[in-house]
């Protein structure tokens, strides 16, 4: 693996953040480097796989509930991800990424359909306050459906302020990869650049993700094509994708290790054990209590939870997504598997972007 090309997402992210890796290899408490909230579970699409947008019930984070939960992290905790839902259409967004600054959150990221980006009470917020968005970008198949091309002009006038107002906003976009996608991928890629990304980001698309037992659909020559990009130069460093998550290796943990690391919380209020698994009922590891303060965090059954959970039988490994691939590495650490203690030392080396974000 090399040390030097820089990355979005890697199984070896979490091994960055050193310090807290042998706290909990200690066995001693430590603060996640990142929590994922969804302020709303509404949205302005509605994508025939979304857990959060299909769910019977629609729920958004009350502002006074955001700043009990931010407070219990203060200080300690570096990255927030805003997901969802569509977080920019929670009327709270400017306020939450305000109340996350005050906090002491260093990153903030927010995953984003886009759709309201060039609305001025988001655009202001994301350029005051948000270190990157993370623009999904859907039926980039079909540019005549008006999507995609909406979305491109609205990326445009984003970069547009960004360099007249000098921030330091990111414009990072997202496809969904798979084998049928695969000759479409540098039409998209030069698209995305002409309209002025700062970065590019693929990852697979799941079926069955509704159900919390996400699958990959056909990935065949994904990775190959998006070497192939990245290869050509001409930018080709700011296209990324999460490598191990297109491998069919196998996984193995005993223990949901990654649940210390990345808190994820849906707009239910819920803290749920793990991106591939919100809303789903059985996957719910704490009730954000009553009393203020971070001691939820180390509560005794929320613990025996995340610890019970297995490889072998947890119902969402075949997703591969980054939890559970940071759990397979961090399970490596705790067998002291010397392929495991030298990607651990890899991961100091490799340069990340956007460190904090999980
Ligand atoms: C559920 S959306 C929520 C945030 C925001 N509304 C958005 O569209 O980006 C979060 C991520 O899920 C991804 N996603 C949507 N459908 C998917 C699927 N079938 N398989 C895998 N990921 C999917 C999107 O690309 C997006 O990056």
């Amino acid at each position: 693996m090399s040390a030097s090309k820089p990355e979005v997402g890697s199984m070896l992210k979490v091994g960055l953040h050193k310090d807290r890796v042998d706290s909990y290899l200690a066995g001693r408490r430590m603060f996640p480097v990142t929590l994922e909230l969804d302020l709303t579970s509404r949205c302005t699409r509605s994508c025939p796989e979304c857990p959060s947008v299909n769910s019977a019930n629609h729920h958004s984070l009350s502002l006074s509930y955001l700043e009990r939960l931010l407070a219990s992290f203060e200080g300690q905790t570096p990255g927030l991800l805003l997901t969802g839902g569509e977080p920019t259409m929670a009327p709270l967004f400017p306020a939450a990424l305000d109340q996350a600054r005050r906090y002491g959150f260093r990153e903030i990221a927010v995953v984003t359909n886009g759709s309201l980006i060039d609305k001025p009470r988001v655009a202001d917020a994301l350029l005051r306050y948000a270190t990157t968005i993370r623009l999904s970008m859907y039926d980039w198949e079909d540019g005549s459906r008006g999507w995609f091309d909406g979305s491109l002009k609205r990326i445009e006038s984003l970069r547009r302020r960004i360099d007249s107002e000098g921030s330091d906003l990111q414009i990072g976009t997202s496809a969904l990869t798979s084998a049928d996608r695969v000759e479409r991928l540098d039409v998209l890629v030069g698209k995305l650049r002409s309209a002025g990304v700062h970065w590019i980001y693929f990852h697979p698309l799941c079926s069955k993700w509704g159900l919390g037992t996400p699958e990959l659909a056909d990935q065949a020559g994904v990775t190959a094509k998006i070497e192939e990009i990245q290869a050509r130069g001409n930018g080709g460093d700011n296209v990324f994708f999460f490598r191990e998550r297109y491998r069919e290796t196998g996984l193995r943990f005993s223990g949901y290790h990654a649940a210390q690391f990345l808190v994820v919380v849906g707009a239910d209020g819920k803290n749920y054990l793990a991106p591939e698994v919100k809303y789903q009922p059985d996957f719910v590891i704490a009730n954000f209590p009553e009393e203020n303060g971070p001691e939820w965090l180390w509560d005794a059954r929320r613990q025996s939870l995340i610890n019970s959970i297995r490889s072998q039988s947890y119902p969402a490994v075949q997703s591969r997504h980054r939890s559970i691939l940071y759990n397979h590495f961090i399970e490596g650490l705790l067998r002291r598997e010397s392929s495991a203690l030298e990607d651990f030392e890899i991961a100091a080396r490799t340069p990340f972007l956007f460190p904090f974000i999980l």
